[in-house]
């Protein structure tokens, strides 16, 4: 039915183990799991990946451009400053929906602007590891139109 590739900016392979009372006790395997579990559900192929590295997400978002139908990624610290990673999401033309744990509009203020949000299809944020899941409906609920 479609192509659909997670991404999971950098420390995110900590989770589980990373700040546990911001990011809860799920570990990056368990939610790419569950992502996995749900995609092949509903016949749709999914790929993840993860990086701590700015280039590296540059270049999968490059190398999605006409292979994937939509992106799911939680820049996480790259959100709030890399113009790079927004520059990469706007010229790749996949649509691609942004997610975070936590609620950024609640934390630090350096966390309260996101500089990919505006180039993204929309946001979900504050729902831990559901909101990997929520965007993953929301782009099944899409690839179905
Ligand atoms: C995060 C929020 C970011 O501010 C932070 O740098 C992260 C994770 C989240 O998922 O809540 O690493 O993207």
């Amino acid at each position: 039915m479609g192509k659909v590739l997670v991404i999971h900016g950098p420390n995110l392979n900590l989770l589980g183990m990373r700040e546990v009372e911001i990011y809860g006790t799920t570990t990056l395997d368990e939610i790419n799991e569950n992502l996995r579990n749900r995609a092949s559900a509903v016949g749709i192929e999914l790929e993840t990946f993860q990086s701590n590295h700015e280039g590296e997400i540059v270049e999968k978002i490059q190398g999605a451009a006409g292979d994937v139908d939509y992106i799911i990624i939680n820049p996480a610290a790259f959100t709030h400053y890399s113009i790079a990673i927004r520059d990469a999401i706007a010229s790749a033309g996949v649509p691609t929906i942004e997610i975070h744990l936590s609620n950024i509009y609640a934390r630090e203020e350096f966390r309260q602007e996101s500089v990919t949000a505006p180039v993204t299809i929309g946001q979900i944020q504050g729902f831990g590891p559901d909101g990997y899941y929520l965007s993953l409906e929301a782009a099944i609920r899409r690839l179905k139109r």
